[in-house]
This record gives C-alpha cells, structure tokens and sequence, in this order.
C-alpha cells in the first residue's frame, strides 16, 4: 500500500503518530500522485484509529522536507486536463483540512526545505518547528514561476499573517527565509538546533496541547489586520494593485493578479469556500502560458546550466585557491569580492597600490552593509577582507592557479598584462578575460598557453548579477572550459558557455534591444512612449535610460572595429537606422550620456536622471510617426529573439536552455517569457505564428525582422526550441 511508503506511518506506544514523507522513487517529496493517493488512505487511517491516537508529527526522510507542486506534471497541464488538476489539489486540500481539524495537536518538524507546497503542508499543521541549517528554507516561491501557491497556501497566510502581511512577506515576493527569519516573520513558531531538538520540541507541543486547533477554527477568531468588510481595511485596498503595478511595471505577469484576487475573495468567505477560489485562480494560472514559460526557464534550463549540461565530460572537477584579479576598476572590484566571497584567495592587482587599495574599498563597504543588515557576521565579513591582497607588483601573483583579468577594454593592454604575468603564476594557472566585446581568440595570441586561454564574462554590478558568460576560443582546450565552469560554480554563479564572435550572446543580443529603441527616436516616435514600451515588455531597464548607462560612444567604437572586421572579411557593411541618431546626438549635440551629464535623459548636478532631454522631441519627434504600441514593444523582443536564432545558427550558441537563462539573468531579457527562445515558443501559434509577425514587421520595418533559415525550417517541421527537460 502506497501510504507504507511514500508517507510512512511511525506510531510509538504513547500514541504519537509520525508521519514520515519519503517517496521510494524521487530524491524529494512532491505532490504527485502518489503522494495524493497515499495522503488520502492516511487521512483515512488517522479518522478510523483517532481514539488511539495523541497527536501527529510531519517530518521527512529527505533533505529537503517537501518540494511542492510537480513541475513536470504542471509544464503539461492545458486547459483540457485543467478540470484534472483542480480536482486533484482540491483532493489535497480537504484531506489536510481533515487532518487539522482532527482534533488532535498536528506539527510540522521542518528538517530541511519547506518551499511552495511543501510550506502549504506545514501551515495545515498547528504548530511548526524548523531546523536552523543552510539547507532550510521556507515559503511560498510560485510566484517567480507564474504560479500561486495552490495548496491552501493562501487561504492559510491571509487567515494567519492577515492580508497585507500575507502578500507582502510571503506570496508577491516569493520571498525564501531561513529558520530564524522564518520565526521573525510569524511563519514557524520555533527554532530548533539539532534533529533531536527538531523531535523533542515537536513531541513537547504534542504533550502540553492535547486539544490543539488552528486559530481559524477556534470561536471569535478574525483575520489579522481586518478584511474588506471593515471599512478602515477597505480604506487601504487600492494600495495593493498600486503594489501590484510596481513589482510588474505594466508587463504581463498574471501571477501577481490571481494571487491578490484570490486572498481578498479569499478572505471574505469561509474557509472551505476560500479554498476553492484558490483553486480555481491557481489552475488558471497552470494552464496559461507564462507559467509554462517560467517553470521551463527558471526550474528545467536552469537545472541544465548549472548541472553543467555543457561541461566537457570526463575532466576531474577542480578548485581555485587563490585567484590573481588584473585590474581594481568598477568590474575588478567586484569580482575580487565575489570569490573571497566564496573562501578564495584574491591578490587584486592594479597599476599603483592606491589603485588596488581603492578597489578592495569596494569589498569593505559591501561587508559594512552586511554587516550592518544582519545578512552577515563581522566575523566573516573580516575574514573574507582578510582572503583580498591588494598589491602593483606581479611577483605578489606567485602561485595563483587563476587569473581572472579586467583592465581597460584595448586588446594591446591586455595582451601586456598577460605577458607580465603569465611567468609568474602557477604554470598551469587558468588564464581568463573579462572582456565584454573583443574576440577571445586574438586575445589568447597574446599568452604562451592560449589553450588554457578563455572568456569569463561577468556582469555588473558582479556582487548581484548571478550570471557569468564563458567564452570558448579558437584554442581553448576541454580542460579550460572545464576549469572554468568549475571556477563559476565555485563563486555561486550560474555558467552559460558560447564560441567566440564578436560581443559573444549576451552583449551582441542586448544590442539590437538598445538599437531598436534609439531607431524608433530616430523615426519621430515619441521618446516616453519608447521608455513606456520597454517597461511594459517586462524589461528591467528602460531602453533609453540604458542607452545612456552605457554612453553612446560606447556603440560607436563597437560599430567601427565591428564594420572593420566585416569589410576586411570581404563582406558589405549595413548600417542600422540608430546609428544615425547616436550620430547626431553625440556630434551635433554633444550627448554623450550619463558619465557625460547629458544623453537621452537630462541629469541633475548629483547626477540622479533628471527627465527625458526636451530636444528630442524638437529634433526627432515628428506628429503623426506613431505606431501601434504592440509593435514598439515586439520590435525590441523580436530583434533580440531573432539575432539569438542567428547565433544558434552560427553556432556561438550551442544549447537553447544557455539561451534562456543567459537572456534573461544577463541582459535583462522580461522572465514572463521564459527567455530568449522561451518566447518563440510560446509565442501565439507557435514558431509559425512567430515567422509570420517577424515577417510583417520586416515589411514594416526593416530587413532586419526577416526570420532566418533555421527558425523557418523548424516552423515548418512543427518543432520548437528545446534541449532540456521540462515541456
Ligand atoms: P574600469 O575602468 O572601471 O577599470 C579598469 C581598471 O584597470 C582600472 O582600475 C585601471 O587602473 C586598471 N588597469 C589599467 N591598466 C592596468 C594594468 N596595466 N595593470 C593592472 N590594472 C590596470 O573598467 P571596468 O568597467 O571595470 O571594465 C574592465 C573590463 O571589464 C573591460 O574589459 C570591460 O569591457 C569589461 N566589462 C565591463 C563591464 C561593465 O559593465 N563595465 C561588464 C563586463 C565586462
């Protein structure tokens, strides 16, 4: 019988029944079918036998104590088998309804994880006592997957926090807590050391509540903070979709809607009701598409990149101890601070001391802030200063068995840099650039050992970026690759690997984003709508305001070696109608951007944004240039999505979840869609619902929206993108 296994039943002669979650055939406990069928016959059991029984204790024989919702039975829900899956939670639901209001004390001992529905079965008990260890973390993610917590999740967190803790702490963040935030934060009652303190307090609940019940069900209770019927409530209602707005920006993330629609109806109503309004909002969710998009991206290809689906097999994992950072700028910086982070060794190397002093400055206030946030120990914070060497002698770089280079973007320095020390290092020290634009293989022929030569392309600000481009030269051997991949999972970042081309994926791909943005300027479209498009899309930065981030000579020095490169390649050069506009702002009227103090946007002498320039609707904004707003904001997704398809068919890219992944955590690309290649997928009609929009908009627009070969050969075969599990 199923409910021998996968929900083990341990009574011991005091009456005390543990129930031990620990399914025979997966390395986590999920809500699958076997969990609902053996929940069911012991929601069964625990009625027939309650005058034998004192109490209940959930805990787990895993590591995590429960996952939640089966994502590879979610990705495949469509609204056909909707009905199936609203009748299965529904199922859940009532039986762990059954078991709170059993009568008898019930406890959830949170050994490990108690994320989604695995902190949906914890809130069905009556008191919850988590471990304090690294593995323990607790909430309600769904959100950050499209999803709500369909479990009786928010049925519970309104009636136990009251509604605006509840979606402000727990379901419109998706917040993670550990154990002792978790209890800060009213979502566990106690704390406990050990696994034997775990049981002894859950057993001493047991004993000194023999009556226990959940405080919604006992006489008189009322939801904390009030509900909508209480007038000072209802006075702060139209905060929430102003919360709402903010945290979406317009996009189109249902996730956030259903989640305040259902804890309002929610806490209106009884609680039998209250649970089926969730269930109805949760299935909705399941069966549309962002959901689809977002479990496949953020639960499925990021499995695959960080399990190193594209690591070289066969090569021996290996360890950086002690790394020699070239270059103590803004990136530098912050790359010395993520591996000290990580317990590595930095010797942090600029021209002069002072320069390197500065830069390991930049460590010292991060640990200050951590510090002073709780989020860390002084302890730590001086031992992770202490792991960072700041020095301007190469001989301080002896016996590093990396480097991880980041001076001025000029090929002629950095092949010097490497020359003075590649003799000095470790002599067979990874030797890595973080280049962000120039070609990894003519920056490897300037080392002895180019194939220990590769790209280690971070992000910035690095400390909060968790993504890092590995760019594979002409020469670059397994072992580097490997090496690398090592390196970045070493610092806790997630590793997408490319082939060599000019601004590899990441950078190439944001640039066609920023391009389309500055054309439609350059066409007479009214600038705000241009900056309210990109917002809208989902897009984390506005594309002007990144424009100036980034300053526009910036494009222009790209745009000239990039031009170079394809002429003397024999090739014919086409220009792209923003350069044009970067042009004209940068030559006529000396906007160079934000370093600048002028660009698209105007800024105040403290350098904060200080408007959209008023000379731009003077020079470029023409009346009667609008278009359709749909077409702005898909002219940026589109020009990003089809430059990507090129790149897989150049093979710079070689797998589709590195895409994904890469779009989205490197470059801003929106998560509703589930990245790059995601939101061809799931684009209406599929890939050939895609090629005939890229087709109109090419008509309209430009070449550039033609869909290359290798997406017109897939729409018509009926395939989609796709190289890890999931849909
Ligand atoms: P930065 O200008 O802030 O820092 C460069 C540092 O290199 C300066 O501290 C400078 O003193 C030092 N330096 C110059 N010559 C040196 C030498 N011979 N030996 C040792 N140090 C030397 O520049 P940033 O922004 O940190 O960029 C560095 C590299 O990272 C560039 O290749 C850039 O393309 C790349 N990158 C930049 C990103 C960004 O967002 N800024 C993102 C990803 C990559």
């Amino acid at each position: 019988m199923t409910e021998s296994t996968t929900i083990r039943w341990e009574q011991d002669d005091t009456g005390v029944v543990t129930l031990v979650l620990d399914d025979p055939n997966q390395s986590a406990n999920t809500m699958n079918q076997a969990f609902r069928d053996s929940l069911a016959a012991i929601t069964d059991r625990l009625e027939a036998e309650q005058d034998s029984i004192r109490g209940i204790i959930f805990t787990s024989a895993k590591k995590t104590f429960f996952a939640g919702g089966d994502l590879r039975d979610l990705i495949r829900v469509t609204p056909e088998t909707a009905q199936e899956l609203f009748d299965g939670g529904l199922a859940i639901k009532r039986n762990l309804r059954r078991i709170e209001t059993l009568g008898k004390p019930v406890v959830a001992a949170i050994n490990g994880a108690a994320l989604g529905g695995g902190f949906e079965l914890a809130l069905a008990c009556h008191h919850r006592v988590a471990l304090d260890t690294s593995g323990t973390k607790i909430g309600c993610p769904e959100v950050t997957l499209g999803l709500l917590p369909g479990g009786g999740g928010v049925v519970r967190t309104v009636r136990l926090l009251g509604i605006a803790d509840a979606l402000l702490k727990v379901l419109l963040q998706g917040t993670q807590y550990n154990a002792r935030r978790a209890q800060e934060n009213g979502l566990v009652h106690e704390v406990a050391a050990t696994p034997e303190e775990l049981l002894t307090k859950a057993r001493a609940f047991v004993d000194a509540n023999p009556e226990s019940q959940q405080p919604w069900d006992k006489p008189g209770y009322k939801i904390p903070g009030g509900t909508p019927a209480n007038p000072k409530f209802a006075a702060n209602l139209p905060a929430f979709p102003a919360t709402l707005r903010k945290q979406t920006n317009g996009a189109p993330y249902p996730a956030p809607r259903n989640i305040l629609a259902a804890a309002v109806e929610g806490a209106q109503v009884d609680f039998e009701t209250a649970q089926v309004i969730e269930a109805r909002y949760f299935v909705e969710l399941a069966a549309g598409q962002t959901s689809k998009n977002m479990i496949q991206a953020f639960f499925f290809d990021l499995q695959a990149v960080n399990s190193g689906a594209n690591r070289p097999k066969g090569i021996e994992p290996r360890q950086v101890r002690k790394v020699a950072v070239l270059g103590a700028g803004m990136m530098g910086a912050g790359i010395a601070y993520s591996c000290a982070r990580a317990g590595i060794d930095v010797v942090l190397k600029d021209v002069s001391l002072e320069s390197a002093v500065k830069g390991k400055g930049y460590s010292e206030k991060l640990c200050a802030k951590a510090v002073a946030k709780g989020r860390t120990s002084q302890e730590k914070a001086d031992a992770l200063l202490a792991r960072i060497t700041p020095t301007a002698e190469a001989a301080d770089l002896a016996g590093c068995d990396a480097v991880i280079e980041a001076v001025f973007e000029d090929t002629t320095l950095k092949h010097k840099v490497f020359q003075e020390i590649e003799a000095v290092v470790a002599p067979d020290a990874l030797l890595c650039s973080n280049t962000s634009t120039l070609p990894i293989t003519a920056l490897a022929e300037g080392v002895e050992r180019q194939t220990d030569f590769i790209g280690l392309h971070f992000f910035s600000p690095v400390d909060k970026m968790p993504l890092v481009e590995i760019i594979k030269g002409e020469r670059t051997g397994d072992e580097a690759l490997a090496r690398a991949f090592d390196l970045v999972r070493q610092i806790n970042k997630t590793p997408i690997v490319v082939n060599d081309s000019r601004g590899f994926f990441t950078s190439r791909v944001i640039g066609h984003f920023i391009n389309e943005g500055v054309a439609m300027v350059g066409e007479g479209i009214e600038p705000a709508s241009v900056e309210q498009a990109a917002a809208q899309a989902g897009y984390p930065a506005k594309v002007l305001s990144l424009m100036d981030e980034l300053t526009l000579t910036l494009p222009r020095k790209i745009r000239n070696e990039t031009k170079r490169a394809v002429e003397e390649a024999g090739g014919t050069w086409s220009a792209h109608p923003a350069e044009a506009v970067i042009d004209r702002m940068v030559d006529e009227f000396g906007r160079t951007g934000r370093s600048g103090a002028a660009g698209f946007y105007d800024y105040a002498e403290d350098g904060k944004r200080a408007g959209l320039w008023p000379g731009l609707r003077e020079h470029f904004t023409r009346p009667g240039s609008e278009i359709p707003f749909r077409d702005m904001q898909e002219r940026m997704l589109f020009s990003e999505a089809l430059d990507t398809v090129r790149l897989l068919e150049e093979g710079v890219l070689t797998s589709v979840a590195d895409a994904n992944i890469g779009s989205v955590f490197g470059i801003g690309f929106p998560g509703w869609t589930g990245g790059v290649l995601q939101y061809i997928n799931g684009y209406e009609g599929g890939l050939s619902g895609f090629v005939a929009r890229a087709r109109e908009l090419a008509e309209r627009y430009g070449d550039r929206f033609t869909p290359p070969a290798l997406l017109v050969e897939k729409a018509e075969k009926g395939e989609r993108f796709s190289d890890s599990a999931g849909s």
